[in-house]
């Protein structure tokens, strides 16, 4: 596979209208998938994972490990990770700055090797995003760590077990200490934990590479550090956020989608809240199916880290809450600029007004199709669900971002019934 990830300006024309119908199949979860690569750099056998995405974000954590010095191929959604021979402990700002989470592998770095150079991630479209609970918690466990010319430098003779208690319950916080745990001296005992089942996943890889490890998916995880970790064969799980924007993407234009492969434990409270607006919610097995069969209510929303309602849905969910008969509340507690859609869904003639982080979403009787630009991933994937339901033609901007994170995502609403089309880059804008 050519690991080209230069950004495209291709662009979705979307013809509305379309009643989505049928069934899908849910990608390994992104947001795992590269957290368990970057585990793979303290491996010392070769790593196999499957249900890999095909996705710009697993294309630019390829470019990281490579540059690490692991032998990388992925392959039919098989990613295959060699040790390096010849490590060069460096991840460079042009990769850390096209994808923050490139700085996971600093954990992994400082505990397999002793050294790592990682460029600080900046902010984006999504918010401020810091990494002081990161930092913090490595150096309780011993690194040596410093800033200069945009750089974080760490290094340690080897890491050792440590008390740490996050003040907030970060995903990558957990992951990179939960990662740098594993290798060092003695108990790390880290608690106020995030519990998102990506965690739990990353938990299940690191344990079967002979890390051990208690408390996965509970507020408090407790790591005793071993001297070496072997290779693993893992499969990711099913993407839930991929899987829920699916299931939105059904109810938003009143159609009858099934979702497989997928944990529907995963998805609990937004399909409690799916419910809750009035949408019908079967689950069996690995497949979760919703349909509308009448009018459908406003709700009440709090983006919450898990199993609290995930931000990263929010979007999604307040496109469909657009379009229904009352009033809906949302706030987001995560991410500063996480409505940062909403000025676009008002361009499609929704009506939504922001205070802070708190929405109201005034349901209307139709959208509207128009241009709209995506700004990040999943403000993407809801302005796709918006011009699913608009009248007319949408034609959505920037889709690199949606690619970042949705592997086929236009074959597989179009699989459903939709209505649209990539168009690749160079045709002139309106
Ligand atoms: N935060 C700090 N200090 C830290 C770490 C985090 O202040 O040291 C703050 C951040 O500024 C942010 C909040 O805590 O406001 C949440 O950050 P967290 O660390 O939990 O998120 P993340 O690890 O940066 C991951 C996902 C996001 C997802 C969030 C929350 C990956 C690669 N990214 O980000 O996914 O929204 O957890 O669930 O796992 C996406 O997939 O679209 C996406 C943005």
């Amino acid at each position: 596979m050519d690991y080209t990830t230069d950004p495209t300006r291709d662009k979705y024309v979307i013809d509305g209208g379309a009643c989505l119908r049928g069934r899908v199949h849910a990608s390994g979860a992104k947001n795992s998938c590269l957290k368990l690569m970057a585990a793979s750099v303290m491996a010392e056998g070769p790593c196999r994972i499957r249900n890999v995405p095909d996705i710009a974000d697993v294309g630019i954590m390829c470019e990281v490990l490579s540059r690490i010095g692991l032998g990388v191929e992925f392959e039919g959604g098989v990613l295959d990770m060699m040790p390096a021979s010849e490590p060069r402990l460096e991840t460079p700002y042009h990769l850390v700055q096209k994808m923050r989470a490139a700085v996971d592998v600093l954990g992994a770095m400082l505990a397999r090797y002793g050294h790592a150079r990682v460029a600080m991630p900046g902010g984006d479209n999504i918010g401020a995003r810091q990494i002081d609970m990161h930092l913090k918690g490595l150096t309780q466990m011993g690194a040596r760590l410093g800033v200069s010319h945009g750089y974080i430098e760490g290094s340690a003779d080897r890491l050792v077990g440590a008390h740490v208690s996050l003040e907030f319950a970060s995903v990558g916080a957990t992951e990179n200490l939960l990662i740098a745990a594993c290798l060092a001296e003695g108990r790390t005992v880290i608690e106020n934990v995030a519990k998102e089942p990506e965690i739990v996943d990353l938990a299940a890889f690191l344990s079967g590479m002979g890390a051990r490890i208690e408390g996965a998916g509970t507020s408090t995880l407790v790591v005793e550090g071993v001297d070496t970790l072997s290779g693993v064969e893992h499969t990711v799980i099913g993407d839930r956020i991929e899987a829920g924007t699916f299931l939105l993407a059904g109810a938003v234009t009143r159609g009858e989608v099934t979702v497989t492969g997928i944990d529907a434990g995963h998805l609990e409270i937004v399909l409690d809240k799916m419910r809750e607006a009035g949408c019908t919610v079967d689950v069996s097995g690995d497949s979760v199916a919703t349909a509308v069969r009448g009018e459908l209510h406003g709700v009440e929303i709090s983006t919450l880290p898990y199993p609290g309602f995930p931000t990263d849905l929010q979007p999604q969910m307040i496109t469909l809450l657009a379009t229904v008969g009352d009033t809906s509340f949302v706030t987001e507690n995560i991410f500063d600029n996480r409505f940062m859609v909403v000025d676009e869904l008002n361009r499609l003639g929704a009506d939504i007004r922001t205070k802070g982080h708190h929405a109201i979403v005034r349901g209307v009787p139709a959208l509207s199709g128009a241009p709209v630009t995506a700004m990040d991933l999943r403000a993407g994937a809801a302005l796709v669900l918006a011009g699913l339901v608009a009248e007319g033609t949408t034609e959505v901007y920037d889709i690199e971002h949606i690619d970042r994170g949705y592997e086929r995502f236009e074959e597989k609403l179009a699989s459903l019934g939709a209505g649209i089309r990539r168009v690749p880059a160079g045709e002139p804008r309106e």
